[in-house]
């Protein structure tokens, strides 16, 4: 199993630091108990005006239909390696409110509804990676998802498998290092483009 630990500039939580989006998968399904737990974490992610604005799909691998219908909406190049998950996940926001209006945070709510599911699977020992890509529109017509719910990215979720089990291209994609900018690049101070502090260069770039 690979370990790609986060080369961190300061300490995090181990989850944090353990988490990585790995493409292999073993065979192994997940529990009912697993699942339950990972979208208990999405429960609890704050959203704007505790709005709630996300729903999700689940198909696992042990539902064939589903977990075939799921995999359809997947560009190929993600197929290849996401049909040995242990189950596939449709993320949904609601971009438009019951009363008909715009939901501005739509997007952003449901994202942080996946970064607490993601940590909580990776606490748990899971792994998945994310996808954005998919046919929304295919995803809308498979899964029935109505007009005002969008779907967002796809999730590949479950056991880490041996990367050599993965064709040739993707293994080597498998041990690439992780790199991130500088959060110096990012994160400023007072005004626009004035770094928050100074640190040596990472390897981000
Ligand atoms: C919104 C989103 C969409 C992504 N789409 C894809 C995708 O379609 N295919 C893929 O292989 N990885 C996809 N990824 C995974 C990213 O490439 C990965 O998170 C990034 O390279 C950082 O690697 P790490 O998660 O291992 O730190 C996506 C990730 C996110 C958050």
């Amino acid at each position: 199993m690979l370990e790609k630990p986060a080369d961190t500039d300061r300490p995090l939580l181990p989850a944090l630091k353990a988490r990585w989006s790995s493409r292999a998968f073993s065979d192994t399904l997940l529990t009912d108990d697993e699942l339950r737990d990972c979208f208990e974490a999405a429960r609890w992610a704050p959203s704007a005006g505790n709005g709630q604005p996300w729903r999700f799909i689940v198909a696992p691998r042990d539902d064939a239909a589903a977990f075939a219908a799921a995999l359809q909406c997947l560009h190929e190049a993600n197929a290849l390696w996401a049909r040995h998950a242990a189950a596939l996940i449709v993320s949904v926001a609601q971009t438009v409110r019951d009363d008909g209006r715009p939901h501005r945070t739509a997007l952003y709510d449901l994202g942080q509804a996946v970064a607490h599911l993601t940590v909580q699977a990776t606490a748990l020992g899971l792994t998945l990676r994310q996808m954005a890509g998919f046919s929304a529109e295919l995803a809308r017509e498979t899964f029935a998802i109505p007009q005002g719910f969008e779907p967002v990215t796809m999730v590949a979720i479950g056991r880490r498998g041996d990367p050599a089990g993965l064709p040739e291209t993707l293994q080597a994609r498998e041990h690439e290092p992780r790199r991130r900018h500088p959060a110096a690049q990012w994160v400023f101070v007072g005004r626009w483009g004035q770094a928050a502090w100074h640190e040596p260069a990472g390897d981000g770039e």
